[in-house]
């Protein structure tokens, strides 16, 4: 078990560069057993989720290397289509690995996900797209067991734009008989980074990015070596760190335009943005003002996975703000710990009500959640005081080497063994 302990009140200065995206990442290593060839992914973050994924590919019968912070992936063995109940528990992403392993072996089994602390999480929308492409699907205690003849290609149409269910459906799609034209699909720059990935292999994918996905089936796919887009979430989440701390830092590897309204919504704080092909400038004073509304949407909206951190840069803020998190149930689990800091915000539902208090004081909180447990982290590197962080492998399946890149901008942060 880890800590970190923090010296609040510090401004950042310098640059950081982002990290690949988790949320491609994670989709890839699913795609990467769609061809029998080897496949390597470059600058993979060492975060647990990927250790985790990796698992779950031996598990398959995959043989899968760490040379550096490459990924190398040799499935030609993988035999086993079925995913054990303690790694889809782990990673509830890995249910994209059902498209993959339908196209390859026509076969799937794994535990149902379950929910986990920001929602219920369900995944009616992935199952009932397989349905479309021919797959059997029978649910029992808990278990799913998908099987197909073949996969055919077919129109679908997705109720709401689910990332996941999205990313399955390429998975299964990208090598069904015929043409699979997806209606109503996820928009995130993690759907294109997929798009590429699966066309390197010689896949036939286009419209990812927009609402409307046309997947031709192939044969077969080759192997690829693949570079992923860079992860936008964590790039935001240093800039909502400068503004929270005052200071000017730059973020590299990450185009402005794939933040949604981040941006926008930070200059309405007070902060000076500027921002040149994939390098971001963020200068902020430190003493923000509220934002009066913020509200999650489906990308290009604003990013549900930088809710927590700005809930916590408006906790310190002087104003009032309305947070409105309209994609998962119950993604407030970090609020009670800000409180622990000073803060007032009040939780009804979907709404949190924040009553900026100017500065929040250091305590000892404990993480949650991935995102919450970055935002309770920004909430301590801004507050007055020392604040000690409980629970990081929270932090530690999305964010690499976390306290190691906000020390070198100027931060007093420290990990401890506890
Ligand atoms: C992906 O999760 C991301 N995870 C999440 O990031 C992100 O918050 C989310 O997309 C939304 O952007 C990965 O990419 C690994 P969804 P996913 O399916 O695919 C409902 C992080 O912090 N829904 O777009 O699970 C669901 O309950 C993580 O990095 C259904 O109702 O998200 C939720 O309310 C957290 N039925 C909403 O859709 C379904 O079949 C959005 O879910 C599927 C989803």
């Amino acid at each position: 078990m880890d800590k970190f302990v923090i010296g609040g009140g510090r401004k950042l200065y310098g640059s950081v560069r982002a990290q690949s995206a988790k949320n491609s990442v994670l989709p890839l290593l699913a795609a990467s057993i769609l061809t029998e060839n080897t496949v390597v992914i470059r600058e993979t973050p060492p975060i647990t989720d990927v250790a985790s994924m990796a698992e779950i590919l031996r598990g398959l019968g995959a043989e899968v290397r760490f040379c550096g912070e490459d990924v190398v992936i040799d499935s030609a063995h993988a035999a086993n289509h079925s995913i054990p109940s303690s790694l889809t528990r782990e990673l509830r992403s890995s249910v994209f690995m059902l498209g993959s392993l339908l196209s390859r072996f026509h076969r799937a089994a794994c535990a149902y996900p379950g929910g986990c602390d920001i929602g219920l999480r369900p995944i009616d929308l992935h199952l009932n797209a397989l349905k479309r492409l021919g797959v059997k699907i029978r649910e029992r205690d808990g278990f799913i067991a998908c099987e197909c003849e073949t996969l055919r290609g077919n129109e679908i149409v997705l109720d709401f734009p689910s990332v996941g269910a999205t990313e399955n459906i390429l998975l299964a799609a990208v090598k069904a008989e015929g043409t699979t034209v997806l209606y109503g699909a996820a928009k995130e720059p993690e759907i294109v980074d997929l798009q590429n990935f699966l066309n390197a292999m010689g896949a036939r994918v286009q419209g990812a990015g927009t609402d409307v996905i046309g997947i031709e089936g192939v044969k077969c796919l080759r192997g690829v070596e693949y570079t992923p887009v860079k992860d936008r979430i964590e790039a935001g989440s240093f800039l909502i760190a400068c503004a929270i701390c005052g200071g000017e830092i730059e973020v590299s590897g990450v185009d402005g335009k794939s933040l949604g309204l981040l941006l926008h919504k930070l200059r309405e704080n007070g902060c000076k943005i500027h921002t040149k092909n994939d390098k971001i400038k963020i200068t902020s004073g430190g003493r923000l003002k509220c934002n009066r509304r913020i509200e999650t949407m489906p990308y290009p909206g604003f990013p549900t996975d930088l809710q927590a951190q700005v809930t916590a840069l408006n906790a310190g803020a002087s104003g009032d703000s309305l947070i409105v998190e309209n994609l998962f149930e119950t993604r407030y689990k970090y609020v009670p710990e800000l409180i622990k800091m000073g803060a007032d915000i009040e939780v009804r539902g979907r709404n949190a009500f924040v009553r900026g208090v100017g500065k929040l004081h250091g305590a000892t909180v404990s993480c949650g959640d991935l995102r919450g447990g970055a935002a309770l982290i920004l909430a301590a590197l801004g507050a007055e005081g020392v604040s000690e962080v409980l629970d990081l492998s929270h932090v530690d399946r999305g964010y690499a080497g976390f306290e190691r890149k906000l020390a070198a901008l100027g931060a007093d942060i420290r990990r401890v063994r506890i």
